[in-house]
């Protein structure tokens, strides 16, 4: 599989531990697919920003703060999500995939955009209605979706625990070097040159992909001075001489092929789920303020099965295995547009499809982290029903991963008895009522009966 031109890859220090740098690059495909880009945008974004930093000669200090600030860039994406459906009445993923390639910072451009992006598939009038609404908006709605992205994001930075300048560094991402980003408007030196770094890298990432090593140096070019630094532009175009870079680039394509950048990465050792779990509540986050159909599952739906498995009778490592599973398990919903996501009626079965991708979704993302593989199975199968109904595998009873019927009615309960926008939840008991409906046939039996007496006991009522 390797070839000359391959980076050097670091495994972990031993068999069945992590290091903190292939996690959070493994965890960085779910914001790639959240922002409407293939997995592996943030890697290779990574990796050119560090060949930038080590032609800069920066500090150790600085390049871990820029590696974490290049894979977390993303990390406050879901939080505007939402807002770009309503605002757009449109697919978010594509809406921001394609805001990606537009100059933005010309007015000219924003409203061709605007024009092309906006309710694409509604009747012209509605069209014509939404438009206007959004134009009446304007730059304060922009500030607005960058400004909610941007300070999400560094604080999901400072949560995982990295320096404050990686924090910072995500904070100013959309700003340009001639001051025509957003949100604060910061012009040349005043924007922090991580920030700087990171926005160069991830913009040459996608005209790369889009349109090669050609592509990738005409934006460099056309942006010099308005949006990019003019000394990194000249020190990229000055290494993209032989075409070596670009292949390079195109050699990346795994989170362990990144790993090695981070100077001093910490390790996550196999005994103790503590830092994963940390790492775990973040994302869990990210995937809870996609939409407000959704707050608060993915960290209820873990508090409820680690509750369920510790009435189970799990071991300890056992119970923080589940709730991890469960702080993880629906991450491949941000793959998932908010169109559907937030429709309101039923789902056409095309819709259906798309929203049952993210369970293999999930898996693919967890799937480098290989000495959770078990967390990766049963988070996967949360779906999966005992009659063999369920998706994505269709395992029937024997074949479910273990943990994963907690899992499975953890998800269904919470769903039911959280209250949302335009319902409120069920009341405990009627939710119990409707699992037990399945109970033997498609869900296991042990989970509901561990589920009724926490109700019984109050002890569910632990999860807020
Ligand atoms: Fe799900
Ligand atoms: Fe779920």
């Amino acid at each position: 599989m390797a070839t000359k031109l391959m980076p050097r890859v670091r495994q972990p220090a031993a068999p069945g531990q992590l290091a903190s740098s292939v996690v959070i690059a493994s965890l960085s495909r779910a914001l790639d697919l959240a922002e409407g880009e293939p997995m592996g945008h943030a890697i290779r974004a990574c990796w050119l920003g560090m060949q930038i930093a080590k032609w800069l000669e920066l500090r150790p200090a600085e390049r871990q703060d820029l590696y974490y600030a290049l894979l977390l860039k993303d990390a406050g994406c879901s939080a505007n999500a939402y807002s770009v459906t309503h605002w757009f009445q449109a697919d978010d993923l594509t809406t921001k995939a394609e805001l990606k390639i537009t100059d933005w910072s010309s007015q000219w451009r924003s409203m061709v955009f605007a024009i092309r992006q906006t309710a694409p598939s509604a009747p012209i009038t509605r069209r014509m209605a939404q438009l206007v609404s959004l134009g009446s908006r304007g730059v304060g709605l922009a500030n607005e979706l960058v400004e909610v992205r941007c300070t999400k994001g560094a604080e999901m930075v400072r949560q995982l625990g990295w320096a404050e300048p990686a924090a910072a560094a995500v904070l100013s991402l959309d700003e340009h070097w001639n001051g025509s980003g957003r949100p604060r408007g910061l012009k040349g030196e005043e924007i922090p040159l991580l920030s700087r770094i990171a926005l160069l890298s991830q913009t040459v990432e996608i005209f790369w992909r889009r349109g090669g090593g050609r592509a990738a140096e005409t934006v460099l070019r056309q942006r010099r001075g308005k949006w990019f630094d003019p000394v990194l532009v000249d020190l990229v175009l000055a290494h993209a001489g032989s075409a070596k870079l670009w292949r390079q680039l195109g050699e990346i394509t795994h989170p362990e092929h990144v790993g090695y950048l981070d100077p001093e990465p910490r390790i996550i050792p196999s005994g103790s789920l503590d830092d994963m779990i940390r790492i775990g509540e973040v994302f869990a986050a990210v995937v809870d303020a996609k939409s407000p159909w959704t707050t608060n599952h993915s960290t209820r739906t873990a508090a409820l099965a680690r509750l369920m498995a510790e009435n189970m009778n799990f071991s300890a490592t056992e119970q923080d295995r589940v709730g991890l599973a469960g702080l993880l398990h629906d991450l491949g919903k941000l793959a998932v547009s908010n169109a559907i996501l937030d429709k309101a009626g039923p789902l056409l079965p095309e819709e259906m499809e798309e929203m049952q991708r993210h369970t293999s979704i999930t898996h693919e993302i967890l799937s480098p982290l290989w000495p959770l593989d078990d967390v990766a199975e049963m988070a996967a199968a949360h779906h999966e029903r005992l009659d063999g109904t369920g998706y994505h595998r269709r395992l029937r009873g024997p074949e479910m991963p273990h943990g994963a019927d907690i899992l499975a009615v953890a998800d269904v309960y919470e769903a039911l008895t959280a209250h949302r926008p335009y319902r409120r939840g069920m009341e405990a008991d009627e939710a119990i009522a409707v699992l037990k409906k399945d109970q033997g046939t498609r869900l296991a039996g042990e989970p509901i009966t561990a589920l009724e007496q926490m109700v019984a006991s109050k002890r569910a009522d632990e999860v807020e």
